[in-house]
């Protein structure tokens, strides 16, 4: 595919709920991957504040900052052609007033009029005040909180609302009320799209085995070997050959 297809916009998202067409969404740090995903078709690139989890080994996703986001965010748009790229607002940049939020997305976006997509169901900013990882929404209260939070999302003008770790009938109470599309995960297979965390459904990041997890690769292995062909192939005098070298 060429650099010349345009780039998925919001409106396009609303139309993909319209027609039923599942909207494919996977995190991405970096203009290689976005390059890599770009061309596979993938529709939006969300540039997570997993980001600190994936790949600095952090145990929340509450160290990331809005420079850090930035920053990643840069280098997905610069690799990225088609795929609609989305920030995470990290902890704390949104959460003071309404001003600060304003302020801190206007630093991500060069466009004024900042789309906004919500994110319900387990917040990561929010891991320790929702007692850690675990499924929201399971009770009556909850589930009717969350449904109205939904809806509060839309009617406040979200163009889409991440929906993570809830039940699956609940995910689609939610979808089927919104007239915006859902994304989720692990939020059952009503969503209108779904996102996974890149190098975890790549098989890369081999410690991280929730339920909703599906795996697509297992490149961990696959780094492994490769890595210890080339050790063996240096130690034995084997690399670099004739071929990899130049003879004057
Ligand atoms: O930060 C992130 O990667 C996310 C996804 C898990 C949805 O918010």
């Amino acid at each position: 595919m060429s650099d010349e297809r345009q780039r998925v916009t919001i409106r396009e998202l609303r139309e993909m709920k319209g027609r039923g067409q599942r909207i494919v969404t996977l995190t991405c740090y970096d203009a290689l991957f976005a390059r890599l995903l770009d061309a596979a078709g993938v529709d939006v690139l969300l540039v997570g504040d997993s980001v600190n989890q994936v790949l600095a080994a952090a145990d929340t996703t509450l160290s990331a900052t809005l420079e850090q986001m930035i920053y990643h965010t840069k280098l997905v748009a610069r690799g990225a052609a088609r795929a609609l790229v989305i920030c995470d607002m990290p902890f704390m940049t949104y959460q003071i007033s309404r001003e600060d939020a304003l302020r801190n997305c206007g630093r991500v976006l060069v466009d004024v009029g900042i789309p906004v997509m919500g994110h319900l169901g387990l917040t990561p900013q929010s891991v320790h005040a929702l007692g850690g990882y675990r499924v929201q929404g399971r009770d009556a209260a909850a589930a009717a909180r969350l449904l109205d939070d939904a809806q509060a999302l839309a009617d406040a003008g979200a163009f889409a609302v991440v929906l993570e770790l809830i039940p699956a009938p609940l995910a689609s109470r939610i979808t089927k009320a919104l007239t915006i599309p859902t994304i989720g995960i692990g939020a059952g297979p009503a969503c209108d799209g779904q996102v996974l965390v890149l190098h975890d459904m790549l098989g890369l990041n081999e410690g991280f085995n929730p339920k909703f997890l599906k795996r697509y690769a297992a490149l961990a292995e696959d780094v492994r070997e490769a890595v210890r062909r080339f050790a063996a192939e240096v130690r034995e005098g084997r690399y670099p050959g004739a071929e990899h070298s130049v003879e004057q």
